[in-house]
Order: C-alpha cells, then sequence, then structure tokens
C-alpha cells in the first residue's frame, strides 16, 4: 500500500471511531440551510482529519466540506467528507461514513471510505483495485434494468427534485427497486461491492464522490454522468453502475429528460 493510503485509513478510522462515540450522545443540530444540517461530529471529525493531513502531508492541498480546508500550489489534493449522512446521523439512523479521496492533478488516485457502524473499511487505489476490509471487490454481474438494485440520493436543498422523482418513478417500474439511505459515499461502496447494480445522483460535490467513483471504477464498473459522457471529480452529477446496466438506465433518464422538454 502507497504511504498516502495507509495514512489515509489510519486517519478515516480515527475520525469513524470518534463519530461512533459521539453517535452515543445527544447531538445539537446547527442548520446551514433548512433541511442541510451539520453537527459536532462534523466538525470534530473536520478538524482531526485535517490536522492530521496537514501534518503528514505538509505541502498537500484540502477541500473539505465544513470549510477547514486550504488552497497550495500541490497537484496533490484531498477530499475530505467529514461525516458523509449527517441527517442519518442527527437522527441516529446507522448509515454514515467517513470519506477521503486523494486527486493528482485533478484525477483521483485513491480513496477511502469507513463505515464506523459496520467496521467497513472500503479503499481504492487507481490501477490496483478495491477492497472491503482487504478483500477484493468486483461489480455484480447483473445485466438487465428489470433484475437490478438501484440506489439514488436527493441533496439536502431542493435542487432538481422533481426531475429526480421523475427518475425514481420510472426506475422504479423498471428494477427490483431504488434505496435511497442517505450516504452518497456509501452507495457507491455498495456499487462497487455488488450491493447496488447503480447508483445516480444529480448534484454532488466532490468531497462526496470523490473517493466512491474511484471505488466503482476499481471494481471493475462504470462512472459517468446522467447522459453517459466521462465522469468529472468537478461536475455534479454521477450515474455509476456495474457496466451491464449502464446503457439501459442511460436511455430511461434521456427518455425523462425529453418528455419534461416536450411537457414544458
Ligand atoms: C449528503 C449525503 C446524501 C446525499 C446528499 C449529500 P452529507 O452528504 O451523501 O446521501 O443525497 O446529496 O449532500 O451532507 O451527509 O455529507
Ligand atoms: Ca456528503
Ligand atoms: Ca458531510
Amino acid at each position: 500500500m502507497p504511504e498516502y493510503l495507509e495514512v489515509a485509513v489510519e486517519i478515516a478510522r480515527e475520525a469513524g471511531a470518534l463519530i461512533a462515540q459521539l453517535a452515543q450522545r445527544p447531538h445539537e443540530i446547527i442548520y446551514k440551510r433548512p433541511s442541510d444540517l451539520v453537527t459536532e461530529a462534523d466538525r470534530r471529525s473536520e478538524s482531526l482529519i485535517v490536522e492530521r493531513l496537514r501534518s503528514h502531508f505538509p505541502p498537500h492541498a484540502i477541500v473539505a466540506e465544513e470549510g477547514g480546508g486550504r488552497e497550495t500550489n500541490s497537484d496533490y489534493c484531498w477530499y475530505v467528507d467529514p461525516l458523509d449522512g449527517t441527517t442519518n446521523f442527527a437522527h441516529g439512523f446507522p448509515v454514515y461514513c467517513v470519506s477521503l479521496g486523494l486527486a493528482y492533478r485533478g484525477e483521483v488516485i485513491a480513496g477511502v471510505v469507513y463505515d464506523p457502524t459496520r467496521d467497513e473499511l472500503f479503499t481504492a487505489e487507481r490501477g490496483a483495485g478495491a477492497y472491503l476490509n482487504h478483500k477484493r471487490l468486483a461489480v455484480s454481474k447483473t445485466s438487465a434494468l428489470r433484475e437490478s438494485l438501484l440506489a439514488t440520493g436527493f441533496p439536502p436543498f431542493a435542487a432538481n427534485h422533481e426531475i429526480n422523482i421523475e427518475f425514481f418513478f420510472r426506475l422504479t417500474q423498471r428494477s427490483h427497486g431504488i434505496r435511497r439511505a442517505g450516504s452518497a459515499a456509501l452507495d457507491l461502496c455498495s456499487v462497487a461491492a455488488a450491493r447496488f447494480d447503480g447508483f445516480w445522483e444529480l448534484k454532488l460535490n466532490p468531497w462526496d464522490k470523490a473517493a466512491g467513483a474511484l471505488m466503482v471504477l476499481e471494481a471493475g464498473g462504470k462512472v459517468t454522468d446522467l447522459a453517459g459522457h466521462p465522469f468529472a471529480l468537478l461536475e455534479d452529477e454521477i450515474f455509476a453502475s456495474n457496466g451491464h446496466i449502464h446503457e439501459e438506465s442511460v436511455r430511461v433518464f434521456s427518455e425523462a429528460l425529453a418528455q419534461r422538454e416536450e411537457r414544458a
């Protein structure tokens, strides 16, 4: 394992343990916007992660969700989601994680996602595969949408909800169903681990998806936008799948978009 991945694993485990400990206590919810929450756990986890990254890799840039990052001239940049699934955490629904992705010149080269509730550690290195607790991951072999289990998410503020509900409606009718569990990083890891056959979301930040997208690619899956164009870390949309159901799903997204335009 390269040093940066080893260090990221250690940090993600430490931050995960902190979150698990804070989950046992009552937590105050602070509102960034209506329905956009932040807790002490998000802030403390971020401070811990940023401090550790800075001491291990002083020149590296850091983009962290709660604003604790720093700009540098380095080609290396860490994308940090100190607690992905804050709404779940705040309500005591045990689906959340820590997500760290490292990009070199804009391309993700390593990712770590740690789920403290299940003690599941997902790791990926570009060109060297994806692993869950040291076991190599491979995406599912499901070849038809009608036999697929899918997942999606809705950003905490009302952007694009209508069209996503339309996608949700159409894909529910054509698959085994859609899960909306509330942690995009874990959703992506579930595609890598063959638990889901596909996951899409319309508006994600780079810290939500950097590590998870690499996980899917390294497990042999496909990652694009909803039109099937290559994945770009700084773009909002993502559609990640096992590859086999990709084209069929992209057709459903584009049918829904075309019908919406006709109605407008
Ligand atoms: C959110 C979760 C959720 C997704 C939202 C994200 P947060 O991240 O990943 O599943 O639907 O778009 O913002 O706020 O819990 O870190
Ligand atoms: Ca997130
Ligand atoms: Ca977060």
